[in-house]
C-alpha cells in the first residue's frame, strides 16, 4: 500500500533516479483550525468537529503516503489547549487515544508514528496515564515501520521545546548552539519543516515548530481542517516541489 522506501529523507530510487539526484521527501507541518468552526456551521455541537477533525486526519495520511511527503506533523493538542472547558479537552484526548490506537491502519501504511510534547515526567505536563499508554504502545507498534513518519504534537509548545533545549545543552556542559539545540530538542530527528499548513482562515503560527520551521513555506488556507482534502493537500506541496 504503500511507496516510502527505507531511509524516508531520500525519495524512491529507479527511473526517478535516472533523472538526477533523488530529491528530499518534504516535511509538511499542519496546524489543524477549525474543528469548532466547522461544527458551529452545521448546528453541531463543537466535540463533533473535533472527531470529524480526526477522522480527516486518518483521510489525510492515506493521502501524503501517496505523495513525496516524507514526515508530516500535526498540531494535536497545545500546551496552551489545557483550559479549554473540561468536557471538550476530555473529548480530544479521547480521540488521541483512538488515533493512537490506529495501529493496524499505519501498518498497513508502513507509517511509523512519533509523539512530540512536553516530556511525561515534566513538572508541568497533565497527560493522563491512558494517553501516555496509548502513545508509547502506538510508538513501539509502529516503530519498524520505513516509510512516512506520523507525528503527533501533544501538551506541545514552540517556547518550552526551545527553552528545554537550552537547559539541557547547560545541564550537559555543551555550548548554546544551533547545533547543540538541535540535538536537544524533544525529537531531534524531526527535520526542518519545508512547509507549515494553518486551516481555516487564520494567519499565526501559534507556538508550534518554532525552531523547526525557521525556514519554512506557509501555506493558510480558508478551509477547515475537516474539509481538508487532496486539493489543499497539493497546493501545500506546490509551494515547495
Ligand atoms: C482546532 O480546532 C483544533 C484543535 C484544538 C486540536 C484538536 C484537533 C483535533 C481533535 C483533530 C485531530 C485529532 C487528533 C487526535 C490529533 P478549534 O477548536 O480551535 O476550532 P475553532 O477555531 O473553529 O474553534
Amino acid at each position: 500500500m504503500t511507496n516510502q522506501t527505507a531511509d524516508p529523507s531520500i525519495a524512491p530510487q529507479g527511473d526517478a533516479a535516472a533523472a538526477g539526484p533523488p530529491a528530499r521527501l518534504l516535511h509538511v507541518a499542519c496546524i489543524m483550525d477549525g474543528n469548532g468552526r466547522w461544527a458551529g456551521q452545521r448546528g453541531l455541537p463543537r466535540v463533533d468537529g473535533h472527531t470529524e477533525g480526526e477522522e480527516n486526519l486518518a483521510r489525510i495520511v492515506r493521502l501524503a503516503v501517496r505523495r513525496p511527503v516524507g514526515w508530516l506533523t500535526v498540531f494535536g493538542f497545545s500546551t496552551e489547549n489545557w483550559v479549554r472547558p473540561r468536557a471538550e479537552v476530555r473529548h480530544i484526548l479521547g480521540l488521541h487515544e483512538k488515533l493512537f490506537g490506529r495501529v493496524k491502519e499505519l501498518n498497513e501504511l508502513n507509517v511509523r508514528i512519533q509523539w512530540i510534547g512536553r516530556p511525561f515526567d515534566s513538572p508541568a505536563a497533565r497527560t493522563p496515564k491512558y494517553v501516555q499508554r496509548a502513545i508509547r504502545k502506538a510508538i513501539s507498534d509502529t516503530a519498524s515501520n520505513t516509510g512516512m513518519v506520523l507525528t503527533v504534537a501533544f501538551d506541545y509548545g514552540g517556547r518550552a521545546e526551545l527553552m528545554s533545549a537550552v537547559r539541557a545543552a547547560r545541564a550537559d556542559g555543551v555550548p548554546v548552539t544551533p547545533e547543540t539545540i538541535d540535538g536537544h530538542l524533544y525529537l531531534p530527528e524531526l527535520p526542518p519543516v519545508d512547509v507549515m499548513v494553518r486551516t481555516s482562515g487564520e494567519q499565526r503560527v501559534s507556538n508550534f515548530l518554532l525552531w523547526q520551521s525557521a525556514g519554512s513555506k506557509i501555506h493558510f488556507t480558508n478551509t477547515s481542517w475537516p474539509d481538508f482534502g487532496a486539493d489543499d493537500l497539493d497546493a501545500a506541496i506546490a509551494l515547495v516541489r
